[in-house]
């Protein structure tokens, strides 16, 4: 189906552009968990060297939940929205206290954390523990709505309902963090916002935006 040849060609698209960053090929949660959190408002250039200070003054869930916060504050200094950091360190020591330092293991139980929203939790939970949970951001909105030629607006519930339940579809039980990791970066480094790479895209002949010269205006977003 076209459902599958999409989901193949963007794991071998995946599998022959590897993009080599600390956080992938791990399993620890905790560090998943770091990763994702310095991500959510940060480029990945600008939160790399967050990511190396705090694994290194925190290896564990547990050497974070020990901190003082204004330790875990400090070395937060420069990426901003410190209510991330706030919930960093809540937490760590509501898992290192009431869960006896077990990070959750499950999409329903990430999603009970502070600061861990649906995509942040797909992403723990795919990446960490394999579960068939597909990440839906703005990346995964574009290659989606261009690909399948969804006209649907993007900022809407409906439409993000509908994403949603593609991206659900399309995701490949054997392969769940890996696809998730691919469709990240195949939004952000080939089917971009502007200027995408369709001239080099494995999936050119069977996308509609491109089929269509529709590319410049999927995805639709009605500005409110
Ligand atoms: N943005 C959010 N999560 C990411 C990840 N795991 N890799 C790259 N960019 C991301």
């Amino acid at each position: 189906t076209d459902n599958q040849l999409f989901s193949h060609q963007i794991l071998s698209w995946y599998r022959a552009n590897p993009r080599e960053l600390p956080w992938r090929g791990i399993q620890d949660p905790y560090k998943i968990w770091l990763s994702e959190i310095i991500l959510q408002q940060t480029r990945v250039a600008q939160g790399m060297p967050y990511y190396f200070k705090f694994t290194e003054a925190y290896p564990t869930v547990k050497d974070l939940a020990l901190a003082p916060e204004e330790e875990v504050l400090r070395l937060w200094q420069g990426l901003g929205y410190y209510s991330r950091a706030r919930n960093l360190h809540s937490c760590a020591k509501y898992v290192w206290h009431e869960l006896d330092g077990n990070f959750p293991e499950t999409y329903k139980e990430l999603l009970l954390l502070k600061g861990v929203g649906s995509y942040t939790a797909s992403a723990i939970a795919s990446f960490a523990f394999g579960e068939v949970k597909a990440v839906v951001d703005g990346n995964v909105f574009r290659v989606l709505a261009r690909y399948f030629g969804i006209e649907t607006d993007i900022a809407s519930g409906k439409g993000k309902k509908q994403f949603e339940a593609l991206a659900d579809q399309l995701i490949p039980a054997d392969h769940p963090g890996e696809f998730n990791q691919a469709m990240m970066d195949f939004g952000a480094r080939h089917c971009t916002p502007a200027n995408p790479s369709c001239d080099t895209c494995p999936l050119s002949s069977s996308c509609f935006a491109l089929n269509n010269k529709m590319v410049k205006d999927l995805p639709v977003k009605i500005n409110k």
